[in-house]
């Protein structure tokens, strides 16, 4: 069965070509399913977003749909960036943004939140929708060099997200955990295939 992932980012096609395929998913990109449009991220929440986007292109294709958001929360700034995480600054500045309005915040109150939340239409318009969180804390300097995004300035415990091997963080992250989650409700509804 074909399931359209509401992304052209080769990065996440490639991430869930290897989970679904298991479960006999062929999973193509919105670009190759000619869906051409791009859903504005209007929601207040990760759920919101992923939903929007993954409805906007089951409307038009009646075919299974996978859409994701995520980003970052910190409690000090009130959950900011969060949904904003993308557009919270120029590109190659948002870490930059984050450890200056961290300036001078005590560590017991630099505690922060990844969240991925994966949004799954099945083949008749069921809506699956998996959370992943992953626990951490705002450093004080970027470190590290592997990852993306807010990576380098990302702690868990001694070592930034940018500092762990792809393996590693992928065993811990948000993402990670989110897709652990769906793939267990996929397992009990499709089985998996030998
Ligand atoms: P989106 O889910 O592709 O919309 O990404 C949201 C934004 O959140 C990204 O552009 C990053 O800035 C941030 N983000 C999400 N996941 C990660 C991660 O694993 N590491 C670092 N930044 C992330």
């Amino acid at each position: 069965m074909k399931l359209i992932l509401a992304t052209n980012n080769q990065n996440k096609l490639r991430e869930f070509r290897e989970v679904l395929s298991p479960y006999g998913f062929e999973v193509i990109s919105q670009h190759e399913a000619g869906i051409d449009i791009e859903v504005e991220e209007t929601g207040n929440t990760f759920e919101e977003n992923a939903c929007l986007k993954a409805k906007a292109v089951y409307d038009i294709a009646k075919l299974p749909v996978i859409a994701d958001d995520s980003g970052l929360q910190i409690d000090f700034l009130n959950g900011a960036p969060g949904v904003f995480s993308a557009r919270y600054a120029e590109p190659g500045h948002r870490c930059e943004r984050v450890l200056s309005e961290m300036d001078g915040v005590p560590d017991d109150k630099r505690t922060a939140r990844f969240n991925c939340t994966i949004v799954f239409i099945d083949e008749n318009g069921g809506k699956f929708c998996a959370v992943g969180t992953c626990e951490g804390k705002i450093g004080y300097e970027k470190r590290g060099t592997n990852g993306f995004g807010y990576d380098p300035i990302f702690m868990m415990g001694d070592k930034s997200f940018a500092e762990l091997s792809a393996d590693e963080k992928n065993s811990v992250s948000h993402r990670g955990n989110a897709i652990r989650v769906l793939e267990r409700h996929l397992e009990e509804k499709y089985g998996k295939q030998e």
